[in-house]
């Protein structure tokens, strides 16, 4: 199932969620209606905030980020590597290094985009959908998105990396956002009202 998105302005993207503490069918349900959502925004990750569910799982899926045609290339080479889709609950940060700054969007802030500099390799430690203990060793593009994600999951965005001047640059599509002037081909909430709007 597709749940609207909640973008920029909305209280739950400020506020942290909190561990899930089993995985029951309600959690298997919100993860694939997560991967649903998500697919359905083109987007390549998801934190449960963003579906206005307080609960720390997020979802990524940059599988297909090898063929995208916009994806950057090196020597003909992609610069990102392709991983298939995984669903992190409760995921925590172990280690983070080798800090490295590329452009960010989110699927909750539609039109905006500023570099972020982020650690380029990670290990991270969450529960998997069995509820068993993982520790992956990231890097690249899924580092970035997992990172991305976990802040999402503490009510930070990736415009709060940004320098106060670099974050001005955005007030007037910000502004726009707030009041609900979005135009994206997937369902959303809105600050201006529990509007649900959707072409
Ligand atoms: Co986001």
């Amino acid at each position: 199932m597709i749940l609207p998105i909640y973008t920029y302005g909305t209280r739950v993207l400020k506020a942290k969620a909190k561990p899930v503490k089993k995985v029951d069918a309600e959690v298997i349900k919100l993860i694939v209606d997560m991967f649903d959502t998500m697919h359905a925004a083109s987007g390549i990750g998801l934190a449960a905030n963003q579906v206005g569910k307080l609960q720390r799982v997020i979802v990524i899926d940059i599988s297909d980020v090898e063929n995208d045609k916009d994806a950057p290339v090196r020597d003909g080479i992609p610069v990102f590597k392709s991983h298939p889709p995984i669903a992190l609950i409760n995921p925590e940060v172990a280690a983070s290094e080798r800090a490295w700054s590329i452009e960010e969007g989110c699927l909750s802030i539609p039109g905006v985009r500023d570099v972020v500099e982020r650690g380029e390799k990670i290990t991270v430690r969450y529960k998997d959908t069995n509820f068993r203990d993982v520790e992956l060793e990231a890097d690249g593009l899924l580092a970035r998105v997992i990172l991305h994600e976990i802040d999402h999951l503490d009510g930070v965005l990736f415009l709060d990396h940004l320098a106060p001047e670099k974050r001005k640059e955005h007030k007037v599509e910000l502004k726009k956002i707030q009041k609900g002037e979005i135009d994206v081909d997937y369902p959303v909430v809105t600050a201006t009202a529990a509007r649900v709007t959707s072409d």
